[in-house]
């Protein structure tokens, strides 16, 4: 079973995957996806509702089985059932194998923003400014205040966790993330806890100084 994020990082990735795909190289049929969190309070259409994302950057390309492919029901009146139908979901696959997060330039990963509890479940969060405004770079056509994600805890429990870092914009969050102390205020951070993290970044986000 694989967790997969949406936004900006993801797509070079999602569209190589696309091509391995539609070259023979590559396929998804077999393989339970679990989109990481959902954006709460977004019209049904809203193509910044991580489900869209998804849809949009990989699904429509690649041979994923509909029904091995989940998504938060942000929609229910009842978010605690919504939430604990997923970690029971994701059990019943018998876990994660493999984590696919990014990074967000306040250090957030999914939605577990600054001050998560690194023992987190899926749950409820309010989203700080920054990342109800960033919703805009993935035409929200409104500023969702409140989203569901997957929690540190949850995701601590991959047997494997690959850390997605794109653009000159993340440099200074990824240098904190990597160097600076582990710290819930740097949720990122959490992550180096994880025996087997691998960060994957491109040149923009690497330290301008590869010894600094
Ligand atoms: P981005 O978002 O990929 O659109 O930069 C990452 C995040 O906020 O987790």
């Amino acid at each position: 079973m694989v967790v997969l994020p949406t936004g900006a990082t993801p797509r070079r990735l999602y569209a190589a995957l696309g091509a391995a795909v539609a070259a023979g190289r590559a396929s998804l049929a077999g393989v339970d996806l679990f989109v990481l969190d959902e954006f709460g309070g977004l019209p049904l259409e809203d193509p910044a509702r991580c489900s869209a994302m998804i849809r949009t950057d990989l699904l429509d390309t690649v041979d994923a089985d509909p029904e091995r492919v989940h998504h938060i029901d942000v929609d229910i009146t009842d978010l605690g059932a919504a939430c604990a139908v997923y970690e029971a979901a994701l059990a019943a696959v018998g876990g994660i194998d493999l984590a696919v997060v990014g990074l967000g330039r306040n250090g957030h990963v999914g939605l577990n923003e600054p001050g998560s509890d690194p023992t987190s479940r899926t749950r409820v969060v309010q989203l700080e400014p920054s990342t109800s405004a960033g919703a805009a770079n993935y035409g929200a056509t409104y500023e969702p205040t409140w989203g569901i994600t997957m929690g540190l805890g949850t995701l601590l429990e991959a047997e494997e966790i690959w850390l997605l870092v794109t653009g000159v914009h993340k440099r200074e969050i990824l240098a904190q993330v990597l160097h600076g102390p582990i710290d819930p205020d740097v949720p990122a951070s959490l992550l180096r806890r994880h025996p087997r993290l691998l960060v994957l970044a491109d040149d923009e986000a690497l330290p301008a100084d590869p010894s600094a």
